[in-house]
């Protein structure tokens, strides 16, 4: 689309009232990327899908799900078997929950392997981790909504963690719960909080992401600034228009995304456990308490980081407090790097062994999040916990000590 709509056409209209085709031209056809983003700039485009996917099946799903203790969990059972295409709708939300962290996780990674936290991307990263402590609140309060025994019971375990807060933390718990214990005034609030504060929230946070990314421009796998080196019109020499090459890169990402999602959905929508847990198919019993309690997955590294902490005087607020420290230390990224290059493909080789230890450290604690604690695995939980935070903890010094490479003018392919 060009400027030079004919006289009268339908475009100038609408131009002369709303800034239509100015807006298209600066952030999509007009709007310059570096020309060498690879499999790992996916995710953006592929997090706005699973957004849409997760409000558009549950704009479906609230249409037949009743939020009360007394019939929560048959009407989920009532879409699952009587309401058409029901269970395409209920799957495509609880496995779409799952694919998001999935897809999150990834983004997340790619912006620590390549710097994009580093100036002057600081704030389009604390907008990405304000959207990441949404999307775990709006999961959270999600997952409660089927009143299945894990919902129920995993909701009282977090609910509970909240009592550990000196002073503050009986109201608090009272506060969250609306009630002396989780009953069905906790279902409707949480209930309200999942389908309309926190969606509403979200969204608007990933509009401000995107208007960050816009103003600075993106990173790359080479860490260098594009915007430095433009040719005599003001186009970055190594930047190409958004469209069309990325619109139509990015719906190879799509193509290859709805490829495993639909093998998920269509083969295994539970993922053995992993997405669904199975006493989630048990309707909520105050009076029975699963034989184990473990978050989904996607919480699991951070709570093994909460049992690796040992309590004081019976209190759990230690572990707590680390649970919370263990997101902190994220949102302090850009300030904790003192790197003079962004990419770890100019990094020396202490940063590359720190960044694997950080996400082996992760994968640990994932999977002991999901066990039962023995003796040996608290061992490894409190490894695992040390290394993760030593990650963030030492980085100002390693990062100003680790050699680096002479990065290039220009990004490489
Ligand atoms: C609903 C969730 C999110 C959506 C829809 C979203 C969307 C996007 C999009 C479309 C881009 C540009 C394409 C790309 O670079 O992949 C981007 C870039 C970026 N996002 Fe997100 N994002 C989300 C969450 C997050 C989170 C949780 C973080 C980190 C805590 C984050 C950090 C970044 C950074 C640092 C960039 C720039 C990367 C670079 O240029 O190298 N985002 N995001």
């Amino acid at each position: 689309m060009s400027n030079e709509n004919k006289k009268g056409g339908m475009m100038e209209w609408v131009d002369a009232r709303f800034p239509a085709t100015k807006v298209w031209n600066e952030h999509i056809a007009e709007y310059y990327a570096p020309k060498n983003f690879n499999f790992w700039y996916f995710m953006g485009s592929l997090a706005m899908l699973v957004l849409v996917n997760q409000i558009l099946t549950g704009i479906w799903l609230t249409m037949s799900y009743n939020p009360s203790a007394e019939h929560a969990f048959d009407s989920v059972e009532y879409i699952m078997r009587d309401v058409e295409w029901g269970w395409l709708l209920r799957y495509m939300h609880s496995t779409g929950a799952s694919a998001f962290f999935v897809v999150i996780y990834l983004h997340m990674f790619r912006g620590m392997m390549y710097g994009s936290y580093k100036a002057p991307r600081e704030l389009l990263w604390i907008f990405g981790m304000i959207i990441y402590v949404l999307l775990m609140a709006e999961a959270f309060m999600g997952y409660l909504l089927p009143w299945g025994q894990m919902s129920f019971w995993g909701a009282q375990v977090i609910i509970n963690l909240f009592g550990a807060v000196p002073f503050i933390g009986e109201d608090l718990t009272l506060w969250i719960r609306g009630d002396y214990v989780i009953s069905g005034a906790t279902l409707t609030r949480f209930f309200a909080l999942h389908v309309v504060a926190v969606p509403i929230a979200l969204l608007l946070m990933v509009f401000l992401h995107l208007v960050a990314l816009h103003k600075v421009g993106s990173n790359n796998p080479d860490g260098i600034e594009i915007k430095a080196n433009k040719d005599e019109n003001g186009i970055p020499r190594d930047g190409i228009p958004f469209h069309p090459y990325y619109s139509v890169k990015d719906i190879m990402g799509v193509v290859g995304f709805l490829i495993f999602f639909a093998a998920a959905l269509f083969f295994a929508p539970e993922m053995g456990g992993y997405f669904l847990e199975p006493p989630n198919f048990l309707p909520a019993d105050p009076l029975t308490t699963p034989a184990h309690i473990a978050p989904v997955w996607y919480f699991t590294p951070f709570y093994a980081i909460l049992r690796a902490i040992p309590s004081i005087a019976g209190s759990a607020f230690p572990g707590v407090l680390a649970m919370g420290a263990a997101i902190v230390f994220l949102f302090l990224l850009p300030w904790l790097d003192k790197s003079e290059v962004k990419s770890m493909r100019y990094r020396g080789w202490i940063f590359k062994l720190m960044l694997a230890l950080f996400v082996i450290s992760f994968f640990i604690l994932g999977y002991l999040g999901m066990q039962a604690p023995t003796e040996a695995k608290t061992l490894l939980a409190r490894v695992s916990t040390a290394v993760y935070f030593i990650f963030f903890l030492a980085m100002p010094w390693y990062t100003k000590i680790d050699k680096t490479k002479p990065v290039p003018d220009r990004v490489t392919h």
